[in-house]
């Protein structure tokens, strides 16, 4: 399948390349700036990303430009156009402050293939610390802005571009169209992917490398482990067996109707309830680390329990993503963090890793999900953190605290479902417009009064983000009516709460969970 080669010199926005690219239906791979796949008859582009580093740095990261210069086209983005014009002979200053925010193209040159349908003063985001003061010999300039002279640049007899802004980001208004006109037009990408193309050959893939063999896999209720498990049951059927954990810090009923989900999904899943060997692990430990090793440490034990009962199994299926795998890797190609379920599996199980997922982004996992048929309530689901309600339990975590903690999420995440507000002129539940949303379990108690009794109960946060990727947060300016709604309702129904607050912390400082 051709693709589109995406060189990661390390910057933030080197992902964003790859999800703009993949939004015009074709495929890109993002690789460490020095893991050039070498002789990849399917590259048929490449583009150099930015990098938080001056070409000057000791440690910038540098590449041979003749591996890759008049085999393929090649656009340079930011420190990618500076490290081109830096090595090809032309020149690279410090920019004094460093330019960052909007700025508008003003063209040089009409007509230029990059800039196929922009329109004048294009708005584009710029955000450098240096800048390309002279371009090498036989490269012309096409765009300038105010304060930058040569915002872009091509050369006159290779198909070589450079931008000195970020095309990627959603401030470039024109952004996509320039990685279009470059994908397409210049390097002549065919738009054909869709989650039916994909489904097609995916499942034919499995077929082909699995063959007969028993496949398991550990299903959390979330979108990614559910689309790959469905995908997984389309090309082997019965020979996958899926397990799914109840550690006793799921929501209220999700074990049950998740449960029930799956089997609706005709998967082959085994249920299994672990609740009282959490609880008893967890009583009386309060620090929030140990917390999480506990409850990691508990799922692999019971994960490795059921799946060792499956004793021909060849495969572990995981929905590992893209972006896991891309957060996997840093630059210089060392694994910093390892998928969870992979390092903890017995030995002698010996089984081999089967990601069918791991080349898509989270909206494609979620449109290929829909291509397959699962219910909007599961591919629409808020992301939810592995530990559950074990960090959203401040302190030690008891049975009663668990269920009181269900209750109050239950009112509020149903709340959230049924609120609608008109949204570009459609009704959208507020569930839908935020990122996630849950309730915390406070360790403290407070004074309060219901009928002519003083109560002395618990306190409850209700936090509710924004987001496009978890990596920064605001918390939602959910309406005062709605607030005040749930607060009421959580105070009369759930035993043990006489009050509720509402989370009006950003990330950073904060984090979305509270431990
Ligand atoms: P924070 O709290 O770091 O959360 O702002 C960012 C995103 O990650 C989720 N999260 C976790 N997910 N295991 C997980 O699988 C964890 O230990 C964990 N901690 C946080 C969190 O819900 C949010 O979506």
């Amino acid at each position: 399948m051709q693709k589109i080669l995406i060189l990661d010199f390390g910057s933030q926005t080197t992902q964003l390349i790859g999800r703009r690219i993949r939004e015009l239906d074709t495929f890109c791979e993002i690789v460490p700036y020095n893991k050039f796949p070498k002789d990849d008859p399917d590259i048929i582009g490449v583009i150099l990303s930015g990098s938080p580093y001056s070409v000057y740095d000791s440690e910038a990261f540098k590449i041979n430009l003749d591996e890759i210069r008049g085999k393929y086209p090649i656009l340079g983005i930011c420190y990618g156009a500076q490290f081109m014009s830096y090595t090809l002979g032309g020149k690279v200053e410090p920019a004094g402050t460093r330019e960052y925010g909007r700025a508008n193209l003003e063209f040089i040159e009409e007509g230029n293939k990059l800039f196929k349908n922009f329109t004048p003063n294009s708005q584009v985001w710029m955000s450098h610390g240096d800048t390309i003061t002279a371009i090498p010999d036989g490269f012309r300039k096409i765009a300038s802005t105010a304060s930058v002279e040569f915002a872009a640049y091509q050369s006159n007899s290779e198909p070589i571009w450079g931008v000195q802004f970020h095309p990627e980001v959603f401030h470039s208004i024109q952004g996509t169209q320039l990685l279009k006109n470059f994908v397409v037009d210049i390097c002549g990408g065919v738009q054909d992917w869709s989650p039916a193309s994909f489904v097609e050959t995916t499942v034919a893939e499995l077929k082909a490398q699995l063959g007969n063999d028993r496949v398991i896999l550990g299903l959390s209720g979330g979108v990614d482990s559910s689309v790959a498990a469905v995908l997984l049951n389309k090309a082997i059927g019965k020979n996958l067996t899926c397990i799914f954990v109840d550690n006793g810090l799921l929501r209220k009923n999700e074990f049950k109707n998740v449960l029930n989900d799956y089997q609706c999904l005709g998967l082959n899943v085994i249920g299994v309830d672990a609740s009282e060997k959490f609880y008893k692990e967890l009583a009386g430990v309060e620090e929030p680390e140990n917390k999480r090793k506990i409850i990691g440490k508990g799922f692999v034990d019971v994960f490795n329990a059921e799946a060792k009962k499956i004793t021909d199994a060849k495969w572990l299926g995981q929905g590992t993503i893209y972006p896991d795998r891309i957060e996997s890797l840093n630059i210089t190609g060392r694994v910093i963090k390892s998928h969870h379920n992979v390092g903890g599996l017995p030995k002698d199980m010996k089984l081999q890793l089967c990601e069918p997922l791991k080349w898509l982004f989270k909206d494609e996992v979620r449109r290929v999900g829909r291509q397959l048929g699962i219910p909007e309530h599961l591919i629409g689901r808020h992301p939810f953190p592995g530990p559950g309600l074990g960090v959203r339990i401040l302190g030690d975590i008891t049975p009663e605290k668990v269920r009181i903690l269900q209750e109050a999420d239950d009112i509020f995440i149903s709340g959230l479902r049924e609120w609608k507000t008109m949204v570009d002129g459609k009704e959208v539940s507020l569930y839908d417009q935020v990122w996630q949303a849950g309730v915390i379990l406070l360790p403290v108690k407070s004074v309060g009064v219901m009928g002519d009794e003083r109560t002395y109960e618990r306190a409850v946060a209700l936090r509710a983000v924004t987001s496009a990727d978890a990596m920064t947060a605001d918390w939602a300016h959910l309406p005062y009516e709605f607030l005040a709604k749930v607060s009421n309702e959580i105070i009369n129904k759930v035993k043990g709460v006489n009050r509720v607050a509402y989370d009006i912390s950003s990330k950073p400082p904060a984090t979305i969970e509270w431990e």
